[in-house]
């Protein structure tokens, strides 16, 4: 496992490069807000907590202290890799989760990974042309033993706290898992895995496209670019590339 060593943690098996703050508004906004030039490349920042999380479709991300939020500045070598982004970042955590904290993780497609029903990390990957060929890689984890705060206890969970290294252990398994699966990049092993732990397929879902028109379907597949391939009630199959789906009990 890649060592870290807490408070200024910098060794990190000379992969990666990490900054550990105490507080900061986003880690993604963060790293958009530095020059990007090769010195950047595999930079991390992790933070205590976070003031302005941000999660996908410009929700907030709920960040208080004891949680891990942290994003990876990586330069994409080539198209397949940064359209994976997502999906690799989701087998990384399932994994890194289930090896720290014993729990059994699964993907809501698209971006969020999941104990039982309950969202315990999300995932938000940004590209802008400001970037220069990078990508931000932010990943939250909320940790405590499948509590979270009482105004998201609905939806989300804490991954289990085994010891109180927990957050860096995870930080360290995670961190270990991308590096690997993009140094020995191979597209269809992430599609295989990332379809091996989704869980959203044979769900009954609801659909919210980005245009705002809803239906809802049955989550029948994933296609070979992790496309939800959905049926609506009418009987149309569709094929859905972003949005999102809510699962329906
Ligand atoms: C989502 O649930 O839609 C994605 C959540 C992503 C949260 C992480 S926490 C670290 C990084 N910084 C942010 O502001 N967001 C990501």
């Amino acid at each position: 496992m890649i060592p870290i060593r807490h408070k200024n943690a910098i060794s990190v098996g000379g992969f990666f490069k990490v900054r550990h703050l105490l507080k900061i508004g986003s880690t993604n906004d963060f790293l958009k807000s530095l020059s990007t030039d090769e010195s950047r490349e595999n930079f991390v920042v992790v933070a205590d907590e976070q003031t302005k999380g941000k999660g996908r479709l410009s929700r907030k991300f709920f960040s208080p202290k004891g949680g891990l939020y942290f994003s990876i500045l990586i330069r994409p070598n080539d198209e397949a890799v940064l359209n994976s982004l997502t999906a690799l970042a989701a087998i990384c955590v399932c994994d890194a989760v289930e090896k720290v904290c014993g729990d059994s993780a699964s993907v809501k497609w698209v971006n969020d990974v999941l104990i039982g029903d309950k969202k315990c990390s999300g995932i938000l990957v940004e590209t802008t042309e400001n970037l220069k060929g990078f990508a931000i890689v932010g990943i939250g984890v909320n940790i405590g033993d499948g509590k979270v705060d009482e105004s998201i206890k609905d939806i989300a969970c804490g991954v289990t706290k085994n010891g109180r290294d927990t957050k860096w252990k995870l930080l360290a398994a995670i961190l270990e898992n991308f590096k690997n699966l993009c140094t020995n990049f191979d597209r269809k092993k992430i599609a295989d895995e990332y379809k091996a732990r989704c869980s959203t397929v044979g769900k009954r879902v609801r659909v919210v496209p980005n245009d705002g028109n809803e239906y809802f379907a049955v989550a029948e597949a994933l296609d070979d670019d992790l496309r939800l391939v959905v049926r609506d009630d009418n009987g149309d199959v569709r094929s859905l590339y972003s949005g999102e789906v809510r699962i329906v009990f």
